[in-house]
């Protein structure tokens, strides 16, 4: 059982106002909040040990270097990859795919096929297709039904030996569907194709097992795991990380430079030129330490209370139509939704003045409006930190909202 009021509290920004009211922060899908430990970390690393790293001889650089790498560890066995240098890390969700993208580049050849799920985020569709306009590889989508799930028997149609790569979201985040990504993983395999999960939205919310799930890539960002912003990981198996080339070039990624000739580092410095994020990467750590002092079971299980609660909720405003599974057990706490006849911008402007921060528009998944043939949604993304009181008052502003607009 989750101690909710000492959580809320080891947040500062949970006791803030917003347009005079209490802040019920609800868009944690875009970005989750920060827990003092993570504020401390960022504080410590600039008011006690900055200093670039891998460089200096220097004690300093010489703890800044060790806090980074034990911050890798960290992320190491929080998503059991098998070595330390599996893990590198990026500027984020996107930087990662499209380092994996860019590699690709020199594998694929005219007439390969990717493919990606119908659920995904812009991030996981726009670099393949700069991929495929490169490489003339071409691109397939398994489609998804009305509840928000992608067909597998169609998965099935699609995947032939022309198949090199697979791209799908652990947890999308418009809709919050859990993809069943041990099937999309395994069959993909059957056929010799590599898999790169997209983890953003999944990470906050469960503990993956890159080798238990056998994924080849597996990506995600800090921020949405009460991390900063700016730093993310890609994990690799180290046989893919060694096949693809580097991504950037820099200081850092070389192993000897000559006017004629570079050779590259070894994993995973090849991946990181320049000076990277030193202290996102440590405060990512901190950020990892945290939840898992929490535990993901329980975190799991309260979330799954809030978004049962929540759906019941929500649903008994008159008008209500929410995405997604119908099926709870397969949805992460989303609530991503409409009310008939209302835009959803004009429901969102009108709570955030009652103090509920949530997202509308696309979510950065056009495609899956267009399925449904809508503009948007607005979409309560809930967190651990959240409680039913806080549902409480986002339904009401909702009604409010929706009285307002009839
Ligand atoms: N991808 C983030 C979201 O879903 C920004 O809001």
């Amino acid at each position: 059982m989750l101690d909710i009021q000492k959580i809320r509290s080891q947040f500062p920004i949970l006791s803030e106002q917003i347009n005079g009211k209490p802040l019920v922060y609800f868009d944690n899908g875009a970005t989750s909040q920060k827990p003092q430990a993570v504020i401390d970390s960022i504080v410590d690393y600039y008011s006690k040990y900055n200093a670039n790293i891998h460089r200096g001889v220097h004690t300093l650089s010489q703890l800044a270097t060790d806090a980074y790498e034990q911050a890798r560890i960290k992320i190491q066995k929080h998503f059991n990859a098998k070595e330390t240098y599996e893990i590198i890390f990026t500027s984020g969700t996107t930087e990662s795919i499209n380092l994996v993208a860019n590699g690709f580049e020199s594998i694929l050849v005219k007439g390969d096929e990717i493919i990606v799920s119908a659920l995904e985020h812009h991030s996981n569709i726009v670099p393949w297709q700069m991929l495929c306009e490169k490489t003339g590889a071409v691109l397939k989508v398994i489609p998804m039904n009305i509840h928000g799930e992608l067909i597998m028997e169609e998965y099935d149609k699609l995947l032939t030996n022309k198949t090199k790569l697979v791209f799908c979201n652990h947890i999308s985040n418009a809709l919050g569907t859990i993809n069943p990504i041990e099937k999309i993983i395994k069959k993909a395999h059957d056929v010799g194709a590599a898999v790169l999960i997209d983890g953003a939205q999944a990470c906050p919310h469960l503990r993956p097992d890159v080798q238990a799930l056998n994924v080849d890539f597996y990506v995600t960002s800090a921020h949405k795991m009460c991390g900063p912003t700016g730093v993310g990981i890609l994990y690799g198996k180290q046989e893919w990380l060694r096949k693809l080339p580097p991504y950037k070039g820099g200081g850092e990624m070389i192993a000897t430079v000559t006017f004629e000739k570079t050779t590259y580092a070894d994993l995973p410095h090849k991946f990181e030129a320049g000076t990277p994020n030193i202290c996102g990467g440590i405060a990512f750590g901190a950020a990892i330490d945290y939840m898992n002092d929490i535990g993901f079971d329980d975190i799991e299980a309260y979330e799954n209370e809030l978004l049962t609660y929540g759906t019941k909720k929500l649903l008994e405003i008159e008008g209500v139509i929410i995405y997604g599974p119908n099926d709870l057990s397969k949805k992460a706490s989303v609530l991503s939704f409409n009310i008939n006849g209302i835009h959803p911008y004009d429901i969102g402007t009108i709570i955030d003045k009652l103090g509920v921060a949530v997202r509308t528009g696309h979510h950065c998944a056009q495609p899956i409006m267009d399925f449904y043939k809508i503009p948007g949604t607005i979409r309560a993304s809930l967190a651990f930190y959240n409680t039913k009181e806080e549902i409480d008052i986002f339904v009401e502003a909702v009604k409010k909202a929706k009285i307002m607009l009839s």
